[in-house]
């Protein structure tokens, strides 16, 4: 039986119920994150509750309820027998149930809080050898940089990427790779490493953090501006990072071998760097 938490109670899953008005449902009006426990401990944890708190004050969601849920991603691991070996957490909030208007419901309404833990088994051997990618328009609004559950652009994205046989899809705006449908993108061109910079066009991902903070402990060069679309294929190295994803490389991109077809050098350093850094304890 999985337990999940909704609203302040542990229900069992098949019992916990959103009233069909709620917004998330009905608007996408929420934000959520995912993240990663490892031996019953959340990685990344600050990082993550600053992201959630941006993104419920850049929808004017209230915060309310939200301060507690490290203890609810441990909970919830050790009540569905997953602290030994590695899960994830999925955390949601929405705006609430209330009668369907665009604007705000009342100030009063109470906002939907759900979480559920997952067992997860990373993918090691794509991040050994590497994966297929695939380019594609970004069609997600101007504010990519919060989390929240409006995600068409990346299920659109990578149901592309699916059937073509890949596992990310890169995504272009006004001819720039801004990100992956759900990871961060890094690239090597001419030796230098580069990524899209922070901004509202991307997600400013927990994993790209830690990424940048390897490349400044390890003496990477690395450059905060955007790669041109039809700089790919001047890229020796491409690689994605994420929550669920870590760092994997991709030596294959619209059919178009990345480098010489095999992980790089600076790919296969952080790769392995961010592994330490996981597993560190
Ligand atoms: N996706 N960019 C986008 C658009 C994402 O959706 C994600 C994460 C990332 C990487 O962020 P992080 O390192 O914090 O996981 C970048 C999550 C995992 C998801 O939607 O499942």
């Amino acid at each position: 039986m999985t337990t999940v938490y909704l609203n302040g109670k542990y229900v069992p899953k098949e019992q916990a119920m959103i009233p069909v008005e709620d917004r998330g449902f009905i608007f996408g009006d929420g934000i959520y994150e995912v993240v990663r426990v490892i031996k019953g401990a959340v990685f990344a944890w600050d990082a993550h509750a600053a992201r959630l708190a941006n993104g419920l004050d850049g929808l004017r969601i209230n915060r309310a309820g939200t301060e507690g849920l490290k203890a609810v991603c441990e909970k919830l691991v050790a009540d569905n027998a997953l602290a030994a070996g590695e899960a994830t957490v999925y955390l949601q909030v929405s705006r609430g149930a209330a009668p369907r208007t665009h604007h705000f419901p009342p100030a009063n309404t109470p906002t939907t809080i759900y979480a559920a833990a997952s067992a997860f088994t990373p993918n090691f051997a794509a991040r050994d050898t590497g994966l297929k990618g695939i380019t594609t328009p970004d069609i997600r609004w101007a504010r990519c940089d919060l989390k929240t559950v409006n995600l068409l652009g990346p299920v659109l994205a990578r149901q592309q990427a699916q059937e073509a046989g890949a596992y990310e899809a890169l995504l272009h705006r006004d001819g720039m790779i801004t990100e992956g449908a759900a990871t961060n993108a890094f690239f090597v061109i001419d030796g230098v490493l580069r990524t899209y910079p922070l901004s509202h066009y991307i997600l400013p991902g927990i994993t790209r953090i830690e990424i940048m903070a390897l490349v400044k402990e390890l003496g990477i060069k690395c450059e905060e501006r955007p790669v041109a679309l039809l700089d790919l294929p001047r890229a020796s190295e491409v690689f994605v990072v994420g929550t669920t994803t870590d760092v994997t490389p991709l030596v294959e991109i619209d059919g178009r071998v990345v480098g010489t077809g095999k992980p790089g050098p600076i790919t296969v350093q952080l790769k392995e760097a961010f592994a330490k850094r996981l597993y560190a304890k």
